[in-house]
């Protein structure tokens, strides 16, 4: 398999075949790491890490990702550069292309990454827009590889916002995949419709179904219970509707006992908001499997660097 020089924007852009191989190549960069082995796959490569929103996991996974594999990791924040505000998108990307190896960007709009994918002619890597965040989906099917060992048949429900860019994300990574996706979430919060269709595309070539509800009855036989937060950066402003809209949907454990499965699982991106998406009983229980996916970032998003532009 050869992702040299691919852009990681969505998981669109990725077959099947591709996305197992990115998540075989986290298990062996994890493996190695444990054992204390790490590489110089990314040795002389420099490495801009954008960031227009704050980040805890995304960022110093990249940074740790880059250094472990020999490569130099740069940050930029907001204020840091003139992306946006001085200077165009695809002037900014055409500069840093020509000084970086490799360009991250987290922000708002996902036409940027977009651009920087056109203009900059070196692999860029989404790290979270308003729309979509892939490297969270390979952190969350290494997770579920781990806790049940295959992925294929598996029953997902995301509950929650169902039309922000993890619900976009999710429902595009496990269609692909073939694992059976619920979108639970008041019919204002579902996602746009060319997606779905996108989506139901992609689940009837891997066997696996879509669906979208309102009805908390849908979690019956769900492998996973899935939530993120209700206001997503940049949405602060909704805090008070969301709330109103989505304490029907909070991850409690009556709803972790209507899957009838004991071994259902608890997953979340995180950050969390304890106490509104998701009980502390439920986040702090056997159940939960937050900070393996936490952790699982850092392996995923080497793998991504190491696939797109390692030597
Ligand atoms: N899950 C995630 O992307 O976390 P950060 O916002 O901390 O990067
Ligand atoms: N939907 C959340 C995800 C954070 C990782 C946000 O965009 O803030």
């Amino acid at each position: 398999m050869n992702l040299k020089g691919r852009n990681f924007i969505t998981l669109k852009d990725f077959t099947p075949e591709e996305i197992e191989y990115l998540l075989n190549l986290s298990a062996d960069l994890k493996a190695k790491k444990k054992q204390g082995i790490t590489g110089s796959s990314l040795k002389g490569k420099n490495i801009a890490l954008i960031f227009e929103k704050p980040s805890t996991r995304t960022r110093c996974s990249f940074v740790v990702a880059a250094v472990d594999e020999g490569g130099h990791p740069e940050y930029l924040g907001k204020d840091d550069i003139q992306l946006g505000h001085k200077e165009s998108v695809e002037d900014t990307a055409r500069v840093l292309g020509r000084v970086f190896d490799g360009i991250e960007f987290r922000g708002f709009k996902h036409k940027t990454v977009e651009d920087l994918g056109k203009y900059a002619g070196v692999p860029v890597w989404n790290g979270l827009t308003d729309d979509y965040h892939p490297t969270q989906i390979l952190a969350d099917l290494l997770t579920m590889k781990e806790q049940f060992g295959y992925l294929k048949g598996l029953h997902f429900v995301y509950a929650g916002d169902g039309r922000n860019n993890m619900a976009n994300s999710l429902m595009i990574g496990m269609s692909k995949m073939g694992v059976h996706f619920t979108i639970l979430a008041p019919e204002c919060l579902w996602p746009v419709k060319e997606l779905v269709e996108l989506c139901q595309g992609y689940a009837k070539e891997s066997g696996s179904t879509i669906t979208i509800t309102e009805d908390c009855a849908a979690v019956k036989d769900a492998d996973v219970l899935y939530t993120d937060v209700w206001c997503s950066m940049g949405e602060e402003e909704k805090a008070a509707e969301r709330i109103s809209l989505l304490r029907p949907y909070q991850i409690n454990k009556e709803l972790m006992n209507q899957t009838g499965k004991d071994t259902t699982i608890f997953m979340h991106c995180l950050p969390a908001v304890k106490g509104y998406e998701v009980t502390e009983e439920v986040f702090e229980s056997g159940a939960s499997v937050v900070f393996d996916e936490a952790e699982n970032r850092m392996h995923t998003i080497k793998a991504v660097m190491v696939a797109t532009l390692g030597d």
